[in-house]
């Protein structure tokens, strides 16, 4: 069968079936495994989510306790990932590091049958329970300090704030962290993720997977988005200067970060949850003059582009809340690595059910028949 027709990006074009998670773009609904993200991020946990995203119901308390357990276990890094981590020059970005370390995490673990459960409930614990150790080991390490050990009386929200600002993070503060985990952990066929299922579609390790959707979310038009808000909101400066910085961008055809999605054509219903987190915190932690920015780009986006079906994406609100927790910027994206990991591991275990090795086609636009001209006479 050929398919003639081309659609830049692939927009449009479905290329698996999927039950993990749904968006409705038009409505602004996202569901994971069936069930409201709102719901979720009331109610559920981080690994609650990952359980649920990845075995595809939600676990019993007997299962979600064992899984938890596995995870707390599976915590720590191996001395030989610390010892590569300080060759890491301190100056490069975190996600280069984070690729870096999912993809040597492979190199301890010998490939098995990809059919075998326990090896394939192995990846998927030691993945989620090393990434959030690897992302704050880099940071201190990059300080000049030693990694903090994990500790194993905290949640995995509150564990990891803890291994980053080396002290106990606020109750209100870990809930909200656990929170941004939860409506970050999937969102069906995104780049990052469709890296994850192309290079799952080889049959490689499960690190492999993990580290090509590391390197993919880390682009400006990917996850990287939320680092370059930030970056926006503080070169606006103020809230009078909104307007005619939004108004020179546009002019130049420029885009504005944190804004547009390819599926959603309202507000994200992540952005609209990632508010409410924001305005928590700032009720408990005092203000900041960035979200008066951040509130009145909004507004003057949609009046200039809601047209389009141009509003906030997840990304838009993201970096507010996460400077409050103490985050530093460049670590946006990493932390966003950690709870989407959930995600790209359900769909690498989902794209192992039904695989068949992604081999698109293309349509040739080059020449052909072209005589060789040697280097003499070129
Ligand atoms: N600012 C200004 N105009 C925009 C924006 C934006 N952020 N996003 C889209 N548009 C405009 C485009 O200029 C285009 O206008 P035109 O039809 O008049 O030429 C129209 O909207 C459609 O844009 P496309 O690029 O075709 O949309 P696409 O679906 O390919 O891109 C994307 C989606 C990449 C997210 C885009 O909206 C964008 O670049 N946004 C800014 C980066 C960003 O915030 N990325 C994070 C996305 S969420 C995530 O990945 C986790």
């Amino acid at each position: 069968m050929t398919v003639c027709e081309f659609r830049a990006g692939l927009e449009g074009v479905p290329v698996t079936q999927s039950s993990i998670s749904f968006v409705d773009g038009q409505k602004g609904i996202l569901e994971y495994r069936g069930i409201p993200i709102q719901e979720l991020a009331e109610k559920s946990t981080f690994l609650e989510t990952a359980y649920l995203l990845i075995w595809k119901e939600l676990p019993t308390k007997e299962e979600l306790e064992a899984f938890k357990n596995e995870i707390r276990y599976h915590r720590r890094l191996k001395y030989r990932i610390r010892d590569m981590m300080k060759c890491f020059p301190e100056s490069g970005h975190p996600m280069d590091a984070l690729q870096a370390c999912a993809a040597a995490l492979g190199l301890f673990y010998s490939r098995r049958a990809l059919d075998d459960p326990t090896y394939i409930r192995e990846a998927v614990v030691r993945l989620l329970a090393k990434i959030p150790t690897m992302v704050a080991a880099f940071q201190l390490m990059r300080k000049g300090n030693d990694p903090v050990q994990p500790r194993d009386d905290l949640n995995y929200a509150a564990n990891f704030l803890y291994m980053l600002n080396e002290k106990e993070p606020d109750p209100l503060a870990a809930k909200i962290f656990e929170v941004c985990l939860v409506i970050h952990a999937e969102h069906t066929i995104n780049a990052s993720t469709f890296s994850a299922m192309v290079t799952a579609s080889t049959l490689t390790d499960p690190y492999a997977v993990i580290a090509s959707a590391v390197g993919t979310l880390a682009g400006p038009l990917h996850g990287g988005a939320s680092e370059e808000v930030i970056e926006m909101l503080e070169e606006i400066g103020s809230v009078e200067n909104v307007r005619p910085y939004l108004d020179d961008r546009l002019q130049r055809k420029a885009r504005i970060m944190g804004f547009g999605h390819r599926v959603y054509k309202v507000k994200d219903p992540r952005a609209i949850i990632l508010q409410e987190l924001a305005e928590q915190l700032f009720e408990k932690f005092g203000h900041d003059k960035y979200y008066d920015i951040a509130t009145e780009l909004e507004r003057a986006v949609e009046e200039k582009l809601g047209g389009k079906g141009i509003y906030p994406n997840v990304d838009f609100y993201s970096g507010l809340v996460y400077r409050k927790l103490g985050i530093p910027t460049d670590l946006f994206t990493p932390v966003f690595a950690i709870s989407r990991v959930a995600g790209w591991l359900a769909h690498w275990k989902e794209q192992l059910n039904e695989n068949r090795i992604f081999r698109p086609t293309q349509i040739y636009t080059g020449l052909h028949s072209v005589p060789y001209v040697s280097i003499d006479d070129r």
